[in-house]
């Protein structure tokens, strides 16, 4: 009787300790998590900081990437991948590199234009810390410019080789960037656009889902959203800088970081300020 009491203590106080450490190992995650929801948020605001147009431009086609997301069946954690890859597909743009590049209004040179074209990689370098958080994210972002065809940069990858993130996110980025009035060039006609996504279809794009984003329920809800998007304040605009002074920055980084920057991600254009 005496042992099967020990022995019924015992096995509680197992339990009751394997139950403890589950716990904790489940709220610590849930911190982790939250942090690192936390800087990508903080990431996002820092690029409305620094191009309130880019910000503006990430967000809308998050909203026409989550309407085809949702209408291809991705599940919940598939679409916040779209989601993120959406919002920060564009983040290499904001190198100071690039900044004037993009930011001028006249007609690219060949060189400058390869150098826009080093945008996917520059942003997953960017997003590469949070690797262990986002497994997808650094990948989507640099696949966004990818064609079906295989004739899209950096990789030229092909068809089904493109992530799925990627594939809607090229989608909804063209959509919104034929859509929507930039200061280099007037929004087409939404017939135009819709039109343009039918050629590339099996070209630039992923037949089945240009199918699917032109299907009358989908596309239905990409007009709603157009619409209401087109009666907001639009976003200020950013003054040049290129002919500002070079500012000296500290070699500084995380304690937290092991691994050195790629090599030709360092000294790279001019810093802005430490
Ligand atoms: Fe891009």
């Amino acid at each position: 009787m005496r042992n099967l009491l020990d022995r019924g203590v015992v096995e509680f106080a197992v339990g009751a300790a394997a139950g403890a450490l589950l716990f904790r190992e489940r709220q610590r995650r849930n911190i982790a998590e939250r942090l690192a929801a936390a800087v990508l948020e903080t990431l996002l605001r820092a690029i409305d900081a620094n191009d309130g147009e880019t910000g503006a431009h990430v967000r809308r086609v998050a909203r026409y990437a989550l309407i085809l997301a949702d209408a291809a069946d991705l599940d919940a954690s598939e679409q916040r991948n779209v989601e993120r890859v959406a919002l920060f597909h564009d983040i290499g743009k904001i190198d100071e590199a690039l900044f004037d590049i993009i930011h001028d209004n006249s007609k690219l040179s060949p060189e400058e234009l390869r150098a826009v074209r080093t945008h996917p990689q520059r942003g997953a370098e960017v997003l590469a810390p949070l690797a262990a958080f986002y497994p997808d994210l650094a990948d989507g972002v640099l696949s966004h410019h990818e064609r079906w065809d295989g004739k899209g940069y950096p990789r030229k990858l092909r068809a089904n080789a493109i992530p799925m993130a990627a594939r809607i996110v090229s989608i909804a980025d063209s959509f919104d960037a034929m859509t929507f009035t930039r200061r280099y060039q007037n929004a087409r006609s939404f017939e135009e656009a819709t039109e343009t996504l039918m050629t590339g279809r099996g070209t630039q794009f992923d037949p089945n889902l240009v199918d699917l984003f032109l299907s009358p329920p989908v596309i239905h809800a990409a007009m709603q959203v157009l619409q209401e998007d087109h009666h907001r304040p639009r976003p200020r605009r950013v003054p040049r800088t290129r002919d500002r002074e070079a500012i000296p920055v500290p070699k500084l980084s995380f304690r937290w970081r092991t691994t050195t920057p790629a090599p030709h991600a360092r000294g790279r254009g001019r810093r802005r300020s430490p």
